[in-house]
């Protein structure tokens, strides 16, 4: 079947069979290789993408369900750079991420920054609990979440993504 799908602001026309995922649609027919697929049991959580705004687990979810819809993944989250240098300028998200160490393999941060972004956009002062309820559908192997928690929180304190790293442990 013929689809088109507005991913990170471009549309895809493709034509896929009905049964493919969301997940291998943007990995393998788009190349958008950031998010990632790391169960068959809906539970890991690293596929996360939003569809219209909502974050969602891309491997539940068939790409003939995002036809004339909106996708954003991991790869929208920088701000483009001009020309081939670059120049692009990380979200606040990826800074805290980096700043507080909240990864180690990296296997889960696409999917848990896709939510993160998506609960600092509708509460950008979240509590610690709070932004465990959100991160609750996802799993991480290697942190132990504590890391992954103050990566949240560093990034509700610096919106802008400028202030100084060593404000963050204030
Ligand atoms: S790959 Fe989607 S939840 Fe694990
Ligand atoms: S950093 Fe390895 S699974 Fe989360």
């Amino acid at each position: 079947m013929q689809i088109t799908v507005n991913v990170n602001g471009a549309d895809y026309s493709r034509e896929v069979e009905a049964r493919l995922l969301l997940i291998h649609f943007l990995r393998d027919d788009l190349g958008l290789t950031g998010s990632h697929w790391g169960c068959d049991t809906s539970n890991c959580g690293a596929c996360v993408v939003w569809l219209d705004d909502t974050p969602v687990k891309s491997c539940t979810v068939l790409a003939a369900m995002a036809d004339g819809r909106r996708v954003r993944t991991v790869e929208d989250l920088a701000t483009k750079g001009a020309g081939e240098a670059g120049g692009g300028r990380l979200d606040p998200i990826q800074q805290g991420f980096a700043e507080c160490h909240g990864l180690q393999c990296g296997f889960c941060t696409p999917g848990m920054m896709m939510t993160a972004r998506w609960l600092l956009d509708r509460k950008p002062d979240p509590s610690a609990e709070e932004i465990r309820e959100a991160l609750s559908g996802q799993i991480c192997r290697c942190t132990g979440y504590e890391n992954i928690v103050r990566s949240v929180l560093w990034a509700s304190k610096h919106r802008d993504g400028t202030v100084a790293s060593a404000e963050a442990d204030e």
